[in-house]
């Protein structure tokens, strides 16, 4: 009886739940690979198109697949008219994260086909979603600030194309580029927590855009893509690398967080955060700001170094560390950064909807359904009586 009533909150770590032919996280070795090619590759060899070929159809596309799968990203760009005014009713101080999730359905309510379970049909719903989810961000991004949502731009890539909806006007070159990087950098992270939101959704059948709608909100929460807009509330909280000892000193003391440092996975580091950090210095250094790349140089280190002394463990950053400072240097708004995030995941996301639902001949779609261990109450050895309720 006794041993029932000890508490039992794994988080599913180390728990294997299914295979996957999508990524793998090396959390010893801090290797990350998608369908078999490293990050680091692909990183600075790809476009986010490629990317989204390779999760979505399982290769890098030729020169004519690349073609034709930008063809369609463009062709779906365009977000329903419905859409639009529905966002305009919304408050100018909704969370981001919320209008994203509440659009998912309603591009669902626009698709005559959105229930078919079928991998054509996943497929086309996915290239559809990637397309639209960073019009919607950008578009929501205007609407609040009072503007018109900015076209889609047909002769852009997914990268510039986003910036552009998003700010009115084209983005210099470097920053496209990087941002094009980070699209890459986000697409896809095996079992996170919001592919299992995801891929748990559509072991139910659910369709595609319930699956999506999902993993948007669980991404939300900060200690999962929440955290790359909290990096950055706490560095402007901070504010000066002479604050970086006390503020440290205080979380640690308190039992707080120190934003975008650790990783349920990574335990030797992140390789995403030693790709993103050199182009948040390239980009503190072009803009003449280097204060937030800097400020998060130093709280990287001083952050290890009293980890190590209070928790006795190394500690590293994640992909949320360094993007706050880059994405801010690229003039992004704090609280669309976890969107930003979405905006790229969404990939992943598909991909692994369309892997739980049609995994391949050797694979057997399973419902999700874990068990818990029952720690509640019971009358002595015996179920409670039931009394009723002018009795209680
Ligand atoms: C991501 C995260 C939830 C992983 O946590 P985890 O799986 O428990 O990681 P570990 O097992 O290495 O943690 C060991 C201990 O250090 C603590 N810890 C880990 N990261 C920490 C951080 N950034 N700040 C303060 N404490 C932290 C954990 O709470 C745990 O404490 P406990 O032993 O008292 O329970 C955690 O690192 C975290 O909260 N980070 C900050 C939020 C963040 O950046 N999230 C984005 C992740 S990509």
């Amino acid at each position: 009886m006794e041993d029932s009533k000890k508490i039992i909150n794994t988080g599913l770590r180390g728990v294997t739940v299914a295979s996957t032919r999508i990524s793998h996280v090396d959390g010893e070795a801090g290797k990350l690979i998608y369908r078999g090619y490293p990050i680091f590759d692909l990183s600075d060899k790809t476009s986010y198109e490629e990317i989204v070929h390779l999760l979505l159809h399982e290769s890098l596309p030729d020169e004519q697949q690349l073609i034709a799968i930008n063809d369609r990203l463009v062709a779906n760009r365009t977000i329903p008219e419905s859409l639009i005014a529905a966002l305009k009713t919304q408050p100018d101080n909704a969370l981001p994260m919320d209008i994203l999730q509440t659009a998912i359905p309603m591009l669902a309510n626009n698709d005559p086909n959105a229930a078919e379970v079928t991998i054509e049909n996943a497929q086309r719903i996915a290239e559809s979603l990637i397309a639209k989810i960073a019009t919607i961000a950008a578009a929501w991004h205007r609407i609040r600030n009072h503007l018109e949502p900015v076209p889609p731009d047909p002769g852009l890539d997914h990268a510039a194309n986003f910036l552009y909806m998003m700010n009115g006007k084209k983005a210099e070159d470097v920053t496209a580029r990087f941002f094009n990087v980070c699209l890459v950098l986000h697409a896809e992270h095996s079992f996170n927590a919001s592919t299992f939101s995801a891929r748990q959704i559509a072991s139910t059948r659910a369709h595609m855009y319930a699956s999506v709608a999902g993993a948007v909100g669980s991404l939300s929460g900060e200690l999962h893509g929440g955290a790359n807009t909290r990096v950055m509330q706490m560095l402007e909280k901070i504010n000066s690398i002479n604050a970086i000892d006390d503020y440290i000193t205080n979380v640690l003391d308190t039992g707080g967080k120190l934003m975008g440092l650790g990783h349920a996975v990574y335990k030797t580091g992140d390789p995403r955060a030693r790709i993103l950090a050199p182009m948040s210095r390239q980009l503190g250094e072009i803009t003449g700001n280097p204060k937030w790349y800097d400020m998060s140089v130093t709280l990287e280190e001083k952050g290890k170094k009293a980890f190590k002394k209070k928790k006795g463990i190394d500690i590293y950053p994640n992909v949320d560390f360094y993007s706050a400072s880059l994405y801010h240097y690229m003039g992004i708004p704090a609280d669309l950064f976890t969107p930003v995030f979405a905006i790229s995941r969404i990939a992943g996301w598909t991909a692994h909807v369309i892997e739980e639902q049609f995994g391949g001949a050797d694979a057997k779609p399973v419902l999700y359904r874990p068990a818990s261990d029952y720690i509640g109450e019971y009358c002595g050895p015996e179920e409670c009586a039931f009394v009723p309720l002018d009795d209680r």
